[in-house]
This record gives C-alpha cells, sequence and structure tokens, in this order.
C-alpha cells in the first residue's frame, strides 16, 4: 500500500508545522525541504521530527534536481549531518528517512543514518526528461542493499508515462518510489500503487510546489480515496489535452464512494491516444471517459463502435470487452434528455434550431436534432465543416460570420452553442458577438465553465431562456456510469451531484 507524503517547502520550521496540522488527517508522513528554509533554520533542523509527530524525511534538493539550494557541496552535507546529530533513543525523534542523490558519495552519512534507523532514499532526478533504461536505472541506483530507490523523471509525452509504468511493472519486488512529474504524471501520482511507488509526494494549497504536477493531500485522500486503493481496485477514468476543465472525476469519485464501490476514476492527460490505450490495457480498465480532442481520434483504434459512433464519427466513452475496446456515444443522449426536459418537450417537431460549430459535439448535437424531428441551420468558423455536418441531415448552413449570423433569425427557436469559444479561461469570448438576442431564442450552451458564458449573460439579460451544459454533463455521466458498472446511476445522488458540479465552479 502506497503512503501520503506531504512536501513541506515553507520558509520556517514553525510554518512547516502549520502546514503539517492543517492536512494531518490526509497525510501519512512529511518529507521536510530544508533547501526552502530561510538560512537560520537549517540550525534547528534536528528537533523537527519530534515537534511532526509523523515519519519525516529530510532531504536538501539542489536546484540542478529541481530544489533551492544554490549552497556549496560541503555546506549541504554538514547540514545534512546536522540532521542525523545526536540521536534520541526514541527512533520517533530521528529522521525517519534521508534523501540522498545518487551522485552523493559521503560513507560516515550512511553509516550515520543506518546506526540510527533513519533509512536512505537513493534518488535520481530527471527534471526534463525520462531517461532510455528506466529499469536499468532503477537497478542500479542503491549503493547498499538496504537503500530505498527514488526516480522522479519529467514526461515530455504520454509515452513516457507508459513507459515508466512498464519499468515499474518489470521491476515488482524492487523497494521503490517512481514519480512522473508533470502535468502526463498525474496519474501516477494518484495511482502510485500501481507504479509500485511506496509513496505519493503531495504539496499544500498556496505553497510553494515542492515538484510539478503535486495534488494536493486532500485531494488525493478524500477524492481519489487514495488509501483504499489496492491491486483490487477497478480503474476507471478520462483521456483528453489539456483535461484541465472536466468534472467527471468529482462526479464519477463521489458516487463511486456513496455507493461504496472498490474503483477509482483518474484523469489521464495524454496527447496519443495510442499511449493511453496501452496504459488502459496494462491498468485493466474497464472502460474510459474520452474527451477533447481524441474523440473523433480514437476511432481507428476500436475495436468496434455503435452505430450512432459511426454515424456521428465522436466516441466520448470506451469498454473493454474480448474483443477488445468499443466506442459508444453518451453524449447525444445526454443532450437531449437535458434539451428537452429544459423545454419541457417530447421532440423537436416544428423547431427551428441553429446549432453553432461543427465539431464532434455539433455531430453528436446535429444527429439528436434530426432523431427529434427538429430542422436546423449549422453555422461553423470553418465552413466546409457546416456544409458537411448539414448535407448529412439535409439542414441548412453557413459560415459564422456576419452574413451567416443573419441567417439564424429564421432558425431562432432554439440556439445551440458547441464550440469552445467563451470557456474558461477564454470567458470573454463570445462566438455570436455579432447577433442581437431578441428575447424569444431558448439558448444552450454545452459549456459549463464559466457557468453562465458572456453569450449565455447576454441571451438572458435580452430575456431568453437559457441553459448550460453542466445538465447534459451530468446526463451523459448517469450514462456512461451504467456502461462502467452495470446498473443504473443511483437516482438518489442526482441532486447531490447537481450541487457538487456548481460548487466546483
Ligand atoms: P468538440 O468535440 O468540442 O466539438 P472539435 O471537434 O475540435 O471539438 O470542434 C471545435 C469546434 O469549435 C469547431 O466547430 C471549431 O470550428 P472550426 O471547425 O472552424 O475549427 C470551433 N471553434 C474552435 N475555436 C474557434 C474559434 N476561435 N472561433 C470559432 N469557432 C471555433
Amino acid at each position: 500500500m502506497s503512503k501520503i507524503c506531504l512536501c513541506l517547502t515553507g520558509k520556517t520550521l514553525a510554518h512547516d508545522l502549520e502546514i503539517i496540522e492543517h492536512y494531518r488527517k490526509y497525510i501519512d508522513l512529511v518529507e521536510l525541504r530544508v533547501d526552502c528554509l530561510d538560512p537560520d533554520e537549517g540550525f534547528l533542523i534536528r528537533r523537527f521530527p519530534g515537534m511532526a509527530g509523523l515519519p519525516v524525511i529530510l532531504t536538501i534538493r539542489r536546484e540542478r534536481d529541481g530544489g533551492r539550494y544554490t549552497g556549496t557541496e560541503g555546506s549541504r552535507v554538514s547540514l545534512l549531518a546536522e540532521g542525523l546529530a545526536n540521536a534520541f533513543t526514541d527512533r520517533r525523534r530521528n529522521f525517519a528517512y534521508i534523501d540522498l542523490e545518487d551522485y552523493l558519495n559521503v560513507p560516515s552519512l550512511e553509516d550515520a543514518a543506518r546506526v540510527f534507523g533513519t533509512r536512505i532514499i537513493r534518488s535520481y532526478h530527471n527534471i526534463t526528461g525520462v531517461d532510455e533504461d528506466i529499469v536499468g536505472k532503477l537497478n542500479s541506483l542503491r549503493h547498499t542493499g538496504d537503500e530505498i530507490v527514488k526516480v522522479a523523471v519529467m514526461p515530455q509525452s504520454f509515452a513516457d508515462v507508459v513507459r515508466v509504468f512498464r519499468a515499474a511493472q518489470q521491476t515488482p519486488d524492487l523497494e521503490k518510489i517512481l514519480v512522473c512529474m508533470g502535468s502526463f504524471g498525474i496519474p501516477s501520482r494518484i495511482l502510485a500503487a500501481h507504479f509500485g511507488s511506496k509513496f505519493s509526494y503531495t504539496a499544500a494549497t498556496g505553497e510553494f510546489i515542492g515538484a510539478p504536477g503535486q495534488l494536493n493531500p486532500r485531494t488525493l485522500a478524500e477524492l481519489y480515496r487514495f488509501r483504499q486503493i489496492t491491486e483490487k481496485t477497478r480503474i476507471f477514468g478520462i483521456t483528453g489535452l489539456p483535461l484541465t476543465v472536466t468534472s467527471s472525476p468529482a462526479i464519477f469519485n463521489t458516487v463511486f464512494a456513496l455507493e461504496n464501490i472498490d474503483a477509482v476514476y483518474v484523469p489521464f492527460p495524454a496527447d496519443s491516444v495510442e499511449s493511453f490505450l496501452e496504459l488502459a490495457e496494462r491498468l485493466n480498465m474497464p472502460g474510459a471517459s474520452v474527451t477533447v480532442p481524441h474523440k473523433e481520434s480514437i476511432i481507428p483504434w476500436l475495436a468496434s463502435v455503435s452505430d450512432q459512433v459511426r454515424n456521428i464519427g465522436a466516441c466520448n466513452t470506451i469498454i473493454y470487452n474480448r474483443e477488445g475496446w468499443h466506442g459508444v456515444n453518451t453524449d447525444t443522449a445526454g443532450f437531449s434528455a437535458s434539451l428537452l426536459n429544459f423545454i419541457g418537450k417530447k421532440n423537436l417537431r416544428g423547431k427551428k434550431v441553429s446549432i453553432i460549430g461543427a465539431g464532434g459535439a455539433a455531430h453528436a448535437v446535429a444527429a439528436e436534432v434530426h432523431r427529434l424531428e427538429g430542422k436546423a441551420l449549422v453555422l461553423n468558423r470553418t465552413e466546409i465543416r457546416a456544409k458537411e455536418l448539414a448535407s448529412r441531415y439535409q439542414f441548412a448552413w453557413n459560415m459564422l460570420n456576419r452574413t451567416g449570423i443573419e441567417h439564424i433569425q429564421k432558425y431562432s427557436d432554439i440556439i445551440i452553442q458547441t464550440t469552445s469559444v467563451g470557456m474558461a479561461p477564454d470567458n470573454d469570448a463570445d462566438p455570436l458577438a455579432l447577433y442581437q438576442f431578441s428575447g424569444h431564442e431558448i439558448v444552450m450552451d454545452l459549456i459549463y465553465e464559466p457557468v453562465q458564458t458572456t453569450l449565455l449573460r447576454r441571451a438572458s439579460d435580452a430575456g431568453c431562456p437559457t441553459c448550460n451544459g453542466s445538465d447534459m454533463l451530468i446526463r451523459q455521466a448517469e450514462l456512461q456510469y451504467k456502461y462502467f458498472i452495470g446498473r443504473e446511476f443511483p437516482p438518489q445522488f442526482i441532486a447531490r451531484i447537481h450541487s457538487l458540479v456548481h460548487e466546483n465552479k
């Protein structure tokens, strides 16, 4: 079982102790990053483990390894020795671990550590990439047999993360800490147990982040239920890039916890569908959500797809079966259930609809508008894509410019915005800036962060009924849940999930 380690990067020991108190119930041990302390504080570190009341790693990280220490190597070694001096017989008052880099060869330090029961973490950091031979690195790091090896690398692609995972699988018996830093590496922090890593390093909110990509200990412990993750835990997740705006982990992990299901839902920010699928298979994932920009590009990698996915050319859910990955689309039904509920109708008969955009989301929307017997106009920045999408259903089409926007007047019962324009952080952007709402249009924006886009605000100010994408998101997640878990989304939690998605924003 892997443990949660809080990386302490305060300027004073007193501040670090406050941070420990704030997170105590979420953490198992801390790493005292002496390189972040004010120089005078260095003389006091020896007393820190006794005050912390939980195991402490002593680390003085140099700049070249991603830390803040700029002094000489001699004074760094003296500081490390200071941390080991005058050991107490009560081992809890000594440092539990000392982090010594692979290039640091000071036998007296190692001997002192061993005598006083301080375990050595032999570390290697690559802050610019991932080494070719990770297995070789892991196997050659130890100076002596009782050291814990630590390899922290900076993936430049998701394929790098997969290489690290393979290395973990090839060294099952090695006592190690394995960290993929940066945004690609987030799965390695949540799934530290699967990466064979003894600790997952975390950062306190508002503090200097000890290494890029560290999560907050509370998020790890509460949202991802890190301490309950074992080999048996079923892993689900979402892949996309950059994956910064997603409520899906909050939705699924909350329901898994409420339902007491031994499963975790992890964000996998991936630049390559192929690499993500390799990791998903190695992790025995039963299913996953797929989002921008992979909804279309994932299709050729799947063994089979539903008729709907084939039709609209976009897949947002994959499930693993005997033949391989099967792709379905829950955006479609999520969208129409949300729209019909909002307008209080069973279909779109007689309705004239404007669809803004012609990407993956617009394909799902257009298919549903057609199925529900509505008539539509597709407006898109790139004309050819508008034309291609509209022609499938004999819809009208035009460019998303002044002339195109004039046509909305003839399709103004319902306006559905499907592009990413106006999504956080570009909250001011408005794809229909040239359109004046009259107040009779029903306006739906599939974006859910911000809660009210500029477009929705203008529509609402003009008196239009408006609806954002959070209801659609939850409805499509309910359908995914059924694919993933094999039973209905528990209806008693729907209200709770709605408030959670709103709170998150
Ligand atoms: P999704 O799956 O979310 O629909 P997508 O398939 O990449 O993502 O489609 C993005 C949509 O947003 C497209 O309609 C795109 O217009 P183009 O087809 O011209 O690329 C639209 N879009 C993205 N950025 C835009 C911008 N700055 N202005 C106008 N439309 C934009």
